[in-house]
């Protein structure tokens, strides 16, 4: 069922796709829907220009036949649509469950409108159930480790870190970066653990995406809602 609640809020942000527009597009299984809805547009003659987030959805959008492009040639777009791991009711999001945070955010920066696409699933009154995807460097890991236990530890948060993929074989991002994953439940200073994470060295960036997305469609079993930012 929350499959079928994906693909309906993809197909609700399909209709807000203008011709000429520069879009970004998402990863994840949200966003899968969204590129297929997308597809059978452009094959009805919607005419955009799409900036994939990931590997994977630049390898199912030219499958798909979407004409693609990069942020260096067109470094500033109109929309992203993206799928999103937790939404808070200010829209506040923990995204990265994929893997794809950093060029996600770096896309969704670059775009004058971030439209989220969930089911209702995601929706939490506090960030924090789903563990929020830090990535880092390799060089200098368990240093990096160690001083963003350091930050949780001073936001009176559980101090527990997993490196996804385990230690023999990390997962790798598309930038050949690792994730720690951090377990903690309830995260009610967003924006402090946010400056303080990308304060540490060795950390990339974290999954925590505060007043990037400006609408959400939220499928649920009684219909797709529209939510703002409060
Ligand atoms: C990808 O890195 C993530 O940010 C995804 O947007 C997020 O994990 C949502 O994925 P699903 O749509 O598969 O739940």
């Amino acid at each position: 069922m929350s499959d079928e609640l994906k693909r309906q809020a993809a197909e609700r942000a399909v209709d807000d796709i203008e011709s000429g527009m520069r879009l970004g597009i998402g990863t994840g299984s949200t966003a899968e829907f969204f590129v297929k809805a997308l597809a059978r547009r452009v094959r009805e003659g919607l005419d955009i220009v799409g900036v994939p987030t990931s590997e994977r959805t630049r390898k199912l959008a030219m499958e798909l036949g979407i004409r693609l492009s990069t942020l260096d040639e067109m470094p500033q777009l109109d929309v992203t649509v993206d799928g999103a791991d937790e939404l808070d009711p200010n829209l506040a999001l923990v995204k990265g469950g994929g893997g794809a945070l950093l060029r996600e955010k770096i896309v969704a920066s670059a775009s004058g409108q971030m439209i989220v696409i969930a089911d209702a699933s995601k929706q939490v009154p506090v960030l924090g159930r789903f563990p929020l995807p830090i990535e880092v460097v390799p060089f200098g890991l368990e240093s990096t480790r160690l001083a963003i236990l350091n930050v949780l530890a001073g936001l009176d948060l559980p101090q527990t870190l997993t490196l996804r993929g385990g230690a023999a074989q990390p997962f790798e991002t598309d930038g050949g970066h690792f994730i720690l994953d951090a377990h903690l439940q309830e995260i009610k200073n967003v924006k402090a653990l946010a400056d303080r994470l990308v304060a540490i060295p060795g950390v990339v960036d974290h999954g925590l995406f505060i007043q990037l997305a400006t609408k959400a469609y939220v499928a649920a079993e009684d219909g797709v809602k529209t939510v703002f930012p409060l």
